[in-house]
Formats: C-alpha cells, structure tokens, sequence
C-alpha cells in the first residue's frame, strides 16, 4: 500500500530478500524495541504469511519466547479449513510457562479451533532419568509428529538476552561469551559468522532438520536483534520467509 512505499518499506524489503538470501521478507512499520504493539504487527503478519502456506494437512513445529506468544494472540479461526495440528519444536529450554513453547501451542490451538500436542521434556535431570523418559510411549509419538512437521514457526533472540533469561549454568555461559556468541535460536547460539558456538541439549527438531521443512518462519524485530538475525541467517535453511520490523531491517542494511 502507499504507506509502505512512502516509508520505503517496499524497497527494503528488495533489497534485503536478495542480500539475506531468503525466500521471502516481510517487514512491519516500527520498531519493537520502542513501540510494543509492533510485536502484535509481527503477529498479524506472521498469521497472514501461514495461512497462505497451509495444505490440506500440517503439522506446526513451534518455539517458545514473547514473539511467538503475539504470534499465538493473532491467529484466528479461518485456520480451521485446515487439519493442522500444532507441536513445540524442542524440549524446554528454559524459559516462564508463559513464554514456553507448549503454553504458545495451546494458545494456538484455541485462537484457530484446531489441535496441538504438549512435550513435556524437565529441563534439569540426571542423564540416566533422561534416556528412560524417551523410551515413553507418549513422547516417542510426540517426537515423530515433531519430526514430521511441514512448517517451522521460530523466534530469534540477542545470545547474551537468552542466555541470562535462561537460567544458564556459568560454564555454559562461559562457552557463550568466549564463543562470542551473538544470536540465539532453537536452543543454538550462534556467532557472527554463523557458526554454532553452544546448544542447549534437548530432543525435538535439530538444525540440520530444518533443510527438509518446506516452510521456516523466522519472526523477529527489533534493531537490538539485528546482529543475532544476520547471524542466524548465515547457516538458516533457503526456505526461510523473515518476518521483521523496520527497526531491525535498518539496522540489518548498514551492515551491507
Ligand atoms: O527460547 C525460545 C526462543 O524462541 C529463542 O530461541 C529465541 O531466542 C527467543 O525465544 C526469542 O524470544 P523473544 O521473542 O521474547 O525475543
């Protein structure tokens, strides 16, 4: 619309799909690290990306964080056309109930009418009381559903933000500051090049996962997440469909 050509949202949006390498850009007015309501604006345009990409039946991995939680508020029953069911991507990874992954997949399922699963995954056990938790029937079932997923919905964090509101242990911490770690997602942080410097070990998708998944939504916005986008994108898959704000887009361009 004219607004968006008279911001120059459409131009950024060119310029940076061809720079980033990705699939699809949509970028939202503001900036979220100023102006709360453009998570909500993330959320609708994220809805609005999803529900041109649905198939007759889908299966929606999701992660946890205050994005994918605005992401949950905005989508709306017109999903339901759909059989689509929807899974945290991961085990926990330490973050409030709220923020969880299975808390937002639940929202989602009662904002469209549709279904989701729960992963119950304890953040804090011996590795033997581990191992014998994914022998259960319940979570192996889970697993494969997670495994099977068709479309990926992801938050993308600052690596220090994540790591200090996860309750992360001093020599993990110590992995991340002296790996220079810079961005966060699905558990990986990541440096400025890209490459994986520590991760979270939990069940459920894995990076290397991501390459078969037809559709990743990667929401995040915000100019303080900037480096931890460009980051990520350096090893995201090809499908990935960047749903961010004009804060963020700007500061992402004056890295180029
Ligand atoms: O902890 C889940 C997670 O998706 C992280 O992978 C990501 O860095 C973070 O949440 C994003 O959180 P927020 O949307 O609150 O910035």
């Amino acid at each position: 619309n004219m607004m968006r050509e008279i911001s120059g949202i459409n131009e950024m949006e060119k310029r940076l799909q061809s720079l980033l390498n990705l699939n699809e850009i949509v970028i939202v007015p503001g900036n979220s690290d100023e102006s709360p309501w453009v998570k909500e604006e993330l959320g609708r345009a994220s809805a609005f990306s999803i529900k041109q990409r649905l198939e007759g039946n889908n299966i929606i991995a999701v992660t946890g964080g205050s994005t994918m939680a605005a992401v949950a508020e905005m989508l709306t029953p017109d999903f339901s056309g759909s059989d689509t069911l929807f899974v945290p991507a991961r085990g926990g990874i330490g973050e409030d109930v709220k923020n969880q992954a299975n808390t937002i997949c639940a929202k989602m399922a009662e904002h469209t009418g549709l279904r989701h699963r729960v992963l119950y995954v304890p953040d804090q056990v011996s590795k033997e009381v581990y191992k014998s938790f994914l022998t259960e029937p319940v979570i192996k079932e889970v697993l494969n559903l997670i495994k099977s997923a068709n479309m990926v919905l992801h938050g993308i964090g600052d690596a220090i933000t994540m790591a200090e509101r996860r309750k992360t242990s001093p020599d993990d911490f110590e992995k991340i500051t002296a790996g220079h770690a810079v961005g966060e997602a699905f558990g990986y942080y990541f440096d400025e090049s890209g490459e994986v410097v520590h991760k979270v070990p939990t069940i459920g998708l894995q990076l290397e996962d991501l390459k078969h998944i037809n559709h990743v939504f990667a929401v995040a916005g915000g100019s303080s997440k900037a480096k931890a986008i460009r980051a990520y994108l350096k090893s995201a898959p090809s499908s990935t469909i960047l749903i961010t704000d004009e804060g963020a887009a700007k500061e992402l361009l004056k890295g180029f």
